[in-house]
């Protein structure tokens, strides 16, 4: 069928205008993974992100309830405040604006002297917030559906495989490519290229395609998997729009991070690592050196498909929609959301 078995237009993977438009309605409106949920734990405890291009704080106040706003200074304009950490008010660095944790303007120096200025006219924009497990979530979209609602099945799904409780934080590894971030997304959405371009990934999990299973799901994209060797599943999912989760075959791994578009050519990944306690060391450096591997694969491939697609020479492409219909979805629920 014609509407599923032609691609986007290439066009959309290069243009500026593209992107304004899916940051309006796609990054604005939708949950993205931003850190840990322990990183917010304690009261007086702040987290800064970029969600697409829009900037995004996250805090505990003193009562201890959760908050997320928009990190724009409502005064002129400025980022407001960068990174983590404990703090009893957000400041401005650029004139000094102050915010409660709340998100209420407490002071703004010089302010008194104006006529009819009411600071509770000048609160920070509030965004939502939620948690799922050790995960920190955070949509620029006040009144948007909950995480939960947004979650579906995924947990259910997960929990098959691995207990998010028994799982700790190890570390972040941040990468990234000169690529659109939809070509990186619907790379992660298909193993159609696992047998060409990931010979190592490809001797240890099975990619034939009756035994790597493809699902999508209302929210989210599923991939299933097994190691050739011991049968152990692996998990890989697309939480629309950006946050990629994947649990590997082997002793307890998990790894979750937003797939960000930077500009409409460069994308930014981290992904946050999380192992059982008990991990073996060895096996976990020889993990490290095979994620690796993959994804200097996977940049070679997403930094061609770029520069092939920006070249302006091809309208758009075929998909496979028996081997690819982890893109079919996804592109179709790309075209709904900037409709
Ligand atoms: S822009 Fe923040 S205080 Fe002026
Ligand atoms: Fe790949």
């Amino acid at each position: 069928m014609a509407a599923t078995d032609q691609t986007l237009p290439f066009a959309w993977y290069s243009d500026e205008e593209q992107l304004r438009r899916e940051r309006a309605r796609i990054f604005a409106r939708s949950w993205q993974y931003v850190g840990r949920a322990e990183q917010v734990a304690a009261p007086g405890s702040f987290l800064t992100a970029d969600v697409g291009g829009i900037p995004v704080l996250a805090t505990r106040d003193t009562a201890g309830e959760l908050h997320a706003f928009i990190n724009v200074c409502r005064h002129r304009g400025a980022v407001l405040t960068e990174g983590c950490g404990t703090r009893t008010t957000i400041q401005c660095h650029y004139h000094a604006w102050t915010y409660d944790l709340d998100g209420s303007l407490r002071a703004a120096p010089r302010s008194e002297r104006e006529d009819g200025f009411d600071p509770t006219d000048w609160s920070l924009l509030p965004a939502s917030v939620g948690t799922w497990g050790p995960f920190l979530f955070v949509n620029p979209d006040p009144d948007a559906p909950s995480l939960e609602e947004h979650l579906g099945d995924l947990p259910a799904i997960l929990a098959r495989d691995i207990d998010l409780d028994a799982i700790t934080f190890h570390s972040r590894v941040d990468f990234g490519s000169n690529a659109n971030w939809k070509i990186v997304v619907e790379n992660f959405l298909e193993c159609y290229h696992c047998p060409t371009a990931h010979p190592g990934f490809s001797a240890e999990v099975d990619v034939h395609p009756d035994r790597y299973l493809l699902e999508a799901h209302p929210t989210f994209a599923a991939q299933f998997c097994s190691a050739r060797q011991t049968g152990e599943r692996g998990q890989f999912h697309l939480l629309y729009p950006n946050t990629g989760i994947n649990v590997f075959p082997g002793p307890a791994n998990l790894s979750i991070g937003p797939i960000a578009p930077n500009g409409s050519g460069r994308t930014d990944r981290y992904l946050d690592y999380f192992f059982a306690p008990d991990v073996d060391p060895a096996w976990r450096d020889e993990f490290f050196a095979f994620d690796d591997q993959v994804g200097r694969e996977d940049r070679v491939l997403v930094e061609s498909v770029h520069r092939g697609m920006a070249s302006g020479v091809l309208d758009h492409g075929r998909l496979l929609v028996k081997a690819e219909p982890l893109l079919a979805a996804f592109q179709s629920w790309v075209t709904e959301s900037i409709r």
